[in-house]
């Protein structure tokens, strides 16, 4: 991939978290990108590795994130910070309303005035999951706030800046050294002989992270505007994934058993399949690999 003039200065929100990681690596790697034209911003935890010129920031701060922004200049934004995690803005509403609506329309309003492109962050978590597979036109119907705030943020966005990619994003599978994730959990579960309860009645479409970020790029580089959906070519249960997970790094299969959704309550509402129809985005050259040979990438790294 060549280097666009449009990630001569690379903002990447979210240096601290998974895919802020994954995305560091692969546009050093892939992209061709040096360490001098990417950009990061983290809030309370540093991103690895530590060479990475990363600002603390709490985005939700308007002023200080306007004055980042006439710092460094960006020619391009991928936006992945975020409360990512579903549970919690269930039950902080107000703090997750912030970082993941307000600050995102406040980012994408200064994108939109500096004329440069802006790829955001969704999640495959604004659909109600009763018609998957789910193509980006399909009306959405989040049933957990952190996908109404989703949906907002998509909204809010498209209307202070039209060109904005609005990459949803699938379930992510990887290790990243600053990042908790679910195959870390799961790992160290298994580490300490604990049975895992995984559903059998909830779906999606996973991608490495690698692979995600790829596709992130791949928004970005070919100057993608409206919604994209960067899921996987499986549709896998939980309960299948953590099959393929214990298969894969040769764990102990009785710790993992069936379960339901409604055997295990929690703050937020989980759809029941929230697989998503990526064939606009293989169209444009996503190409992520199959759950196996990405769960192999993440064993080969280490
Ligand atoms: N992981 C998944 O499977 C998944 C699935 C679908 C969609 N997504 C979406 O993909 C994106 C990336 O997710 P992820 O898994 O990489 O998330 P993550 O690991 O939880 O990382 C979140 C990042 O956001 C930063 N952040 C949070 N609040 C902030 C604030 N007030 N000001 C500045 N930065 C703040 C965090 O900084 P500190 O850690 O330094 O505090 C961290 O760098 C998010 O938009 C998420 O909603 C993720």
């Amino acid at each position: 991939m060549s280097i666009s003039p449009l990630r001569q200065r690379l903002l990447i929100t979210g240096s601290s978290g998974f895919l802020g990681w994954h995305l560091y690596q692969v546009a050093r790697a892939q992209g061709g990108l040096n360490r001098e034209q990417i950009f990061g911003t983290h809030h309370t935890r540093a991103p690895h590795p530590p060479t990475w010129q990363s600002t603390a920031i709490d985005l939700t701060d308007f002023t200080a994130l306007k004055a980042l922004f006439e710092i460094i200049q960006p020619t391009a934004v991928i936006h992945t910070a975020a409360q990512s995690k579903p549970n919690l803005c269930q039950t902080d509403p107000i703090a997750s309303h912030a970082i993941n609506v307000t600050a995102s329309l406040n980012l994408a309003g200064l994108c939109a005035d500096a004329n440069i492109p802006l790829v955001f962050t969704s999640t495959d978590l604004v659909f109600d999951g009763h018609a998957a597979p789910y193509r980006e036109d399909d009306p959405v119907h989040p049933l957990s706030l952190y996908g109404e705030q989703k949906v907002l943020a998509e909204e809010g966005i498209l209307e202070r800046h039209p060109a904005a990619a609005i990459c949803r994003m699938p379930l992510m599978f990887g290790v990243a050294p600053t990042a908790s994730s679910f195959l870390q959990d799961f790992f160290q579960m298994c580490d300490r002989r604990q049975v895992l309860k995984l559903f059998v009645d909830e779906f999606r479409t996973p991608v490495n992270g690698f692979d995600a970020a790829k596709g992130l790029l791949l928004a970005l580089e070919t100057g993608f505007q409206g919604r994209l959906h960067l899921g996987g070519k499986e549709r896998l249960s939980r309960y299948e994934f953590g099959r393929v997970i214990t298969e894969v790094f040769g764990l102990d299969q009785s710790l993992i058993q069936p379960a339901h959704q409604a055997d295990v309550p929690m703050p937020a509402p989980r759809p029941p399949d929230v697989s998503m129809d990526s064939s606009r985005a293989f169209a444009l050259g996503y190409a992520p690999q199959g759950v196996r040979q990405g769960l192999e990438e993440v064993k080969e790294r280490g």
